[in-house]
Formats: structure tokens, C-alpha cells, sequence
């Protein structure tokens, strides 16, 4: 017999008397789905319990399986984990895999000569850029059919952590340092990745701002910092999309590991903003499993043995009611009732991804930033011979790295998307480039560990002739600045916010040469974040932010420089003039303060506790810099287009506010280029008793796609909540009696149209408690 008919024989046998098993039990045993989640629950063991609110462990490459880390099922290769079956109650066991800019599994299998390729679409950042909510659910929903038809049940996205310093080596994935577009943007991603009838778990739930000792971090911060800006994301995404799932963060807030905070899970999330869903660990998260389960955080992921002998024993010795137990079972039972792994969706590892590669690109293309166009630099109209320089123009770089990481099939760089427009890029620097960077990528130390990130390749030296050369012989420079970052490490001030020596003598020598010849630099920035331009915008004739946008980056790019589309992405996070200027530069990313050494992740990382004060308060981002009169390179909500945008006839529904008030304003393109625009509305309110920002961001929209000498009118409605700030004192969201200011604009510092009116009398939007309050008093910034 050989070796594959006696598989197969096995696999049937095995599939028929499990199934017999399952028919002869079902008639006395409840099933889910036939008989209620309570009825399932009643006819579990303590055992059984246990092991389903423990997942089923993560292989990690380089440690030994088993033991520590568990040991995952292979049910769909290089997802993150999944949960425990109990075939004789018909709880199948789920996957859920990563990420944020795509699913992410592993591409090919063992003896399968088929792939699984993944669709890399633009990252967090660049997606808030677009402003366009429509288009982002587009982009969650060719994401969550992937998810479905690789048969994933949950996807461990999106992440909406504040940006609340460039450094944030994850702030790739999360989507901007305010919470209103943070929240918006998530809620039209989940809706568009649930329509296909899968999960979202939205993270990491919550204040998780940094990668610096991530697992042993306390965050201090205050209630209103908390309520404000960290917690308001989720706030609106959990109440208009109700995602599938929540993942609690790593960080502990105020002294408490989220994963084991009532305050958090519980009161806040579960009992403020009326979640149904479940809560899972963000892996190896928190430390006490039982903690964990009375907090309310469901799901301990990947899961490690030791949690399960924990729990079990609680319950044993009474320490954990077995009553909380069920309620965590039943939310994880709720979960695998709605997966598709449930309803046997025979998924068929073929979604169309030619289509989504088209989706993908479609959304690069609104994300793109114009920061600067000098004497109609782009688009590149009559310049076709282009000399490209940068590492990163002939290696572009689609995403950030670590779990936000996507296995696509292909990036196409900037060379390649010109290339495909019809632009001749030099032949010359190509090959010298190409050679360059293959060198030092060999020179590059294997990473000693799954997790080790490698560093990018440094900037190449440019020698000085070739510029000269290069400049006689092509139309146009175009140089591309790259950044990566990811999960683990945040990022360095030096050689990464700032530019490099050898960048700014590129940027220098070639703007030099272009420029001796009447010719123009275009500088683009191939990054997930935010770094330091000051210094070096004089020497560009045309910045564009081209962010990380997936595997369709240079076509995206090409479109935008070739003018096929006009640019309509605006920045989502301000670009300081320099880190000094950054609120929380002083306090990032903390400091340790315990020299006890802690064991992580199931023994195979150690560290010792930290403290990070938000000492900054609500001040993060514009808040700070229009507050308190610090002026950003580039400031929030900036960007610009081909065409111009003139702001009329801002009408607000009532001078007095009573429970809310419409503002409509009319936007025309009064330039020659058809382009669409985003419209911003901030709002000035009264500081009575408060402390409050110059402005907030209250509502955003982005046009159509406007035709010369064609209008458009926006309505924003503002309602109480928009108005009202979070008073500590009173434990509520108060607007103060007094004058509101509603402005219209380009930018937070462009501001079109204003228009004001009264709040007769305090308004209290909602009366709270005092949840997350910090044990130490904090040093809090005040205007
Ligand atoms: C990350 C999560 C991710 C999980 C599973 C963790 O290291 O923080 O964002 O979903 O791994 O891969």
C-alpha cells in the first residue's frame, strides 16, 4: 500500500466515525448552532472551558514547539492562531491571522505547488490620508474577501493606536494623531471587511503609542488625555461597526495590564459603549489569566499551557467564579457560531486578486500627499527622460515590517510604475543601483531570531559626475527617500526621522546640477510615517508623500506624477519642523523603572518594567501646535492638488445650539484641472473651566471629483458630543457654556469659512465614572 492511499484511508476512517460519534452524540449532546449558547456551555467541561478561552498556541521559528509556546494547528499555514475544537459539542476550532494592509499567511506550502499570495494594500497612515471613507470600506471589503476565501475567520485588524510620536515604530498601521479621523477611517474599514461575513479584532485596545518595552510599559496618563484621544477611536468604531472582536494591548494604563482591566474591558468598553463582542490578548499579552478573564478580556492568545493549569485551578479553589468563565466561553462560542469556518464555507485559496490589485492601487493613488509644487513642477507633463535616485525608487517599499507585514507576489517601484506610463527612465543608473543594493543586502547579518528586524540598506553614495552627467542627459530628477519601521523597535531619531548625511548631500548635489541646467528635483518619500523636511524642502521643486502604498505603489505614483490623477490626499498626522518641537519628545519612550527582570512571551524573552508619562496631556499633534503657536513644516490635514478650491457660503442651521446645528459650505474648483477635495471642519469652543485645544477636527469629507468651475456642498452636523470636552472632575462629556467657532478649511491652518455660535447653558453630554484613574499625579501640560 503506498504511503498517500494510506493517508487518504485514514483521513476517511477518521472523518467517519468522528462523524459517527458526532451523530450518535448529537442526539443526546447539545450542538452549537442547534441548541442555545447557554445549552452548549451547560455541557461543557471545566476542562473544555478552559482550553477554549486558551488558544492553540503559535509556532515560533527558532524555538522549540511545544512546551512554552504551545503548539498551533496548521489549518491555514502562517496565520497567528487558533482556537480549540470540541468536535462533540460541534465547536469547531477558528483561525485569525493578521493584518492591517492585507491578510497575511504564508505564500506557499509544503509539497503544494500552488501559492497564497496576499493583496499588500497601502498601510494605515496612508489610508487615513485618502479622507474617504467610501473608498477605505472598498478596501476592506477586497481585504476581508481574501480572508474568506483563504479560509480566515477573524482578521487581527485594523489598528488605530494615536500617532502620538513619530517614532512609533508601528504608526505605520495606525492611522493618524486624531481620534475623529481614526475612528471614522476604522469604522469604514470593519463595516467593508464584515460584509463578507468574517471578523475584525480593532487594536490594540488601547494607549499602546510606542514599541519601546512594549510588554512591560506602564502608561500614565490622565482620564482626559485617555478619553479624548486614546479611547475615542474606538469609541466610534466600536458604536458604528460593531467589529467581531477586540484586542486588548500589551501596555499596562494608569498601573493595570489592559488585558486585565475591568475599567477597560468591562465598564468601559462593555458597559459605556454597549460592546457585544468578544476580547482577545494581543499575543503573550498580560501576565495573570485569571485577571484576565474576570477583566473580560475573553481569548488569551496564542495561548501558553501555563494559562490553562491557571484557570483550571482558580476555578478549582474558588478564586475565579465559574460563572465569569461561562460568560467568557459564551462570547467565544458567539464568535465561532457567526465564523464561516462554522457554516462550512467551502473557501476556494482563489480570491480575485487582479481585482484587488486594482482596489489597491485605486486607494494609493487618493492617498498620496503633494506637500509642495513650485512653478508647476508635476505633473510631468513634457519631461519624459527621467534619472531616478534612491535606493527606494528601484526597491520601493510596500508596507512596514512584522505582523503589519503583507507576503504579496510583487511591488511595482516607482521606476517600474514610470516605465509602465510611457517615461523613459535612465538606463544608466538602473543597473548601478540594482548591484548596489543586492550587494548589501548579502552583506546584511540573518536575523538571529523570527523577530530580528534587518536594517534597510543605507543610502547610496551618488557620485558627483554621474549627477552632472544625468542632468545634461534627462528632463527631469526625481530622487525617493524610503523609511521602514515595524513591530518590535520604534523608530530612531537619527539616519531615520532626520535624513541621513549621505541623503542630504544627494539631495543637495543633485538639486544643484538639475537646477545649473534649468532642470527640476522632485523628492519623493517612500515612509510610513512622519520625518524631519525643514531642512531639505528648499532644494526640491516638488515633496510628495507617496507613503508606503502597497504592491501597486509605482503605478499608483506614476498616475499622480503624470498627472492622469490629480492629488487629493492630505497629511493625517503633522510633519514638525524638527523632533524637539514634538510634545511628547521629552517623554518617549519612557524610562525603566524596576531593575527586576521579568520573564515574556512564555519564558523566551526577558525585560524589566518602564514608565512612560504622557505629561503632554491632550495636547498631541495639531492640538499642541496650533495651541500653543509652534509651526509644523507641514501642518494637519494639509496637502495639495493640481487645481484650486475656493470655500463659499458657509451657512450654520441656528446661531443657538440646542441639540445640534448643520454647517454647509460650497466648494468649486476654480482651477483647470478636475480634482476632488477634502473638506475639514474644526471647531473652537469656549475654556470656561476647561483648558481646551485652539481647534478640533469635528467632521471631514471629501468631494467628488470636481470639474473645472463645478461646486459641490458639504453639510457637517454637529451634534452635543462634538462640542464637549471630558471634565475630570464631574467624571462627564460637558460643553461649556459660550461661543463655538465652526471653521472650514484646507488644513488646520487654512481655515476658509468661519462661522460662530451660542451654547446658552452647559450642556452635560454624558455622565460617566471615574475609570482608568491614574495613582500618581501627572505633570500635565496646560495652555
Ligand atoms: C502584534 C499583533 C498581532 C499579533 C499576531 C503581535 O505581536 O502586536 O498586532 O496581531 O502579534 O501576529
Amino acid at each position: 500500500m503506498n504511503k498517500k492511499f494510506l493517508t487518504t484511508a485514514s483521513i476517511i476512517l477518521l472523518a467517519s466515525s468522528s462523524l459517527l460519534a458526532q451523530s450518535k452524540s448529537s442526539n443526546t449532546l447539545p450542538q452549537l448552532g442547534k441548541n442555545s449558547i447557554k445549552e452548549v456551555v451547560a455541557a461543557m467541561t471545566l476542562e473544555e472551558k478552559v482550553k477554549l478561552v486558551v488558544g492553540m498556541g503559535m509556532k515560533i521559528p527558532g524555538a522549540s514547539t511545544g512546551g512554552a509556546v504551545g503548539q498551533t494547528q496548521d489549518k491555514v499555514p502562517g496565520a497567528a492562531g487558533t482556537t480549540f475544537s470540541i468536535p462533540r459539542l460541534g465547536i469547531p476550532s477558528i483561525v485569525v491571522a493578521d493584518g492591517p494592509a492585507g491578510l497575511r499567511i504564508q505564500p506557499k506550502r509544503d509539497n503544494d505547488t500552488k501559492t497564497y499570495y496576499c493583496t499588500a494594500f497601502p498601510v494605515g497612515t496612508m489610508l487615513a490620508s485618502t479622507w474617504d471613507t467610501a473608498l477605505v470600506r472598498k478596501v476592506g471589503m477586497a481585504i476581508g474577501n481574501e480572508v474568506k476565501e483563504y479560509g480566515v475567520d477573524v482578521l487581527l485588524a485594523p489598528a488605530l493606536n494615536i500617532h502620538r510620536n513619530p517614532l512609533g515604530g508601528r504608526n505605520f498601521e495606525y492611522y493618524s494623531e486624531d481620534p475623529l479621523i481614526a475612528g471614522y477611517i476604522t469604522k469604514s474599514i470593519v463595516n467593508g471587511i464584515q460584509s463578507n461575513g468574517v471578523g475584525t479584532s480593532i487594536k490594540h485596545f488601547a494607549a499602546n503609542n510606542q514599541e519601546t518595552n512594549r510588554m512591560l510599559v506602564n502608561t500614565v496618563a490622565s482620564e482626559r488625555a485617555l478619553r479624548e484621544l486614546y479611547l475615542t477611536g474606538f469609541e466610534i468604531a466600536i458604536k458604528q461597526s460593531q467589529p467581531w472582536t477586540v484586542m486588548s494591548s500589551y501596555n499596562y494604563i494608569n498601573g493595570v495590564y489592559t488585558s486585565e482591566s475591568n475599567d477597560l474591558l468591562t465598564k468601559i468598553l462593555r458597559k459605556e459603549w454597549g460592546y457585544k463582542g468578544m476580547v482577545m490578548t494581543d499575543w503573550f499579552g498580560g501576565k495573570d489569566a485569571v485577571a484576565q478573564m474576570k477583566a473580560g478580556n475573553d481569548l488569551l492568545m496564542p495561548g501558553i499551557p501555563p494559562q490553562i493549569a491557571a484557570i483550571e485551578e482558580a476555578v478549582k479553589n474558588g478564586s475565579l467564579a465559574e460563572s465569569v468563565l461561562n460568560t467568557n466561553v459564551a462570547r467565544i462560542l458567539n464568535l465561532v457560531l457567526h465564523s464561516s469556518t462554522f457554516k462550512q464555507y467551502k473557501f476556494s485559496n482563489q480570491p480575485d486578486l487582479k481585482l484587488h490589485a486594482a482596489v489597491a492601487r485605486a486607494a494609493a493613488v487618493e492617498g498620496i500627499v503633494l506637500l509642495k509644487n513650485e512653478g508647476h513642477t508635476l505633473p510631468l507633463v513634457s519631461a519624459k527622460k527621467v534619472a531616478a535616485f534612491g535606493n527606494t525608487s528601484y526597491n520601493f517599499i510596500a508596507g512596514g515590517t512584522g505582523s503589519g507585514d503583507v507576503n504579496k507576489a510583487y511591488t511595482v517601484s516607482l521606476v517600474e510604475g514610470l516605465n509602465n506610463t510611457g517615461y523613459i527612465l535612465d538606463a544608466e543608473l538602473k543597473p548601478i543601483y540594482e548591484h548596489y543594493i543586492a550587494d548589501e543586502k548579502a552583506k546584511q547579518p540573518k536575523p538571529k531570531f523570527f523577530f530580528e528586524l534587518v536594517p534597510p540598506v543605507p543610502e547610496m553614495p551618488a557620485d558627483k559626475g554621474l549627477i552632472e552627467k544625468k542632468a545634461i542627459e534627462s528632463d527631469v530628477a526625481i530622487i525617493t527617500i524610503g523609511r521602514i519601521s515595524g513591530e518590535f523597535q520604534d523608530r530612531k531619531l537619527e539616519n531615520d526621522f532626520n535624513i541621513s548625511a549621505t541623503e542630504m548631500e544627494l539631495i543637495k548635489n543633485v538639486s544643484a546640477a538639475f537646477h545649473a541646467k534649468g532642470k527640476k528635483l522632485i523628492v519623493l518619500v517612500n515612509t510610513g510615517g512622519v520625518i524631519e523636511t525643514a531642512s531639505w524642502r528648499d532644494y526640491a521643486d516638488a515633496i510628495v508623500i507617496a507613503w508606503q502604498g502597497g504592491q501597486e505603489s509605482g503605478n499608483a505614483l506614476a498616475d499622480v506624477l503624470s498627472g492622469k490623477v490629480n492629488p487629493s490626499g492630505k497629511l493625517a498626522t503633522s510633519f514638525p519642523v524638527a523632533y524637539s518641537d514634538v510634545p511628547s519628545a521629552k517623554n518617549f519612550p519612557g524610562k525603566q523603572t524596576s531593575n527586576d527582570v521579568e520573564m515574556l512571551i512564555g519564558g523566551l524573552q526577558k525585560g524589566s518594567k518602564s514608565e512612560v508619562v504622557y505629561e503632554e496631556g491632550i495636547y498631541v499633534g495639531y492640538r499642541y501646535y496650533s495651541t500653543f503657536n509652534v509651526k509644523p513644516a507641514y501642518e494637519f490635514g494639509y496637502g495639495l492638488s493640481y487645481t484650486n478650491f475656493t470655500y463659499s457660503n458657509l451657512k450654520l442651521s441656528s446661531n443657538t445650539f440646542t441639540d445640534k446645528i448643520t454647517a454647509s459650505v460650497t466648494i468649486t474648483n476654480s482651477g483647470k484641472t478636475a480634482g476632488k477635495e477634502v473638506v475639514e471642519l474644526y471647531i473652537s469652543a469656549p475654556s470656561n473651566k476647561l483648558d481646551k485645544p485652539t481647534e478640533e477636527l469635528k467632521g471631514f469629507a471629501k468631494t467628488r471629483l470636481l470639474q473645472p468651475n463645478e461646486s459641490q456642498t458639504i453639510t457637517f452636523t454637529i451634534d452635543a458630543r462634538s462640542l464637549a470636552s471630558y471634565d475630570t472632575k464631574a467624571a462627564a462629556w460637558v460643553a461649556e457654556a459660550g461661543k463655538y467657532t465652526a471653521k472650514v478649511g484646507k488644513s488646520s491652518m487654512l481655515i476658509q469659512q468661519t462661522g460662530s455660535f451660542n451654547v446658552p447653558k452647559d450642556i452635560t453630554v454624558q455622565q460617566l465614572t471615574n475609570l482608568l484613574v491614574p495613582q500618581v499625579s501627572i505633570n500635565e501640560l496646560k495652555h
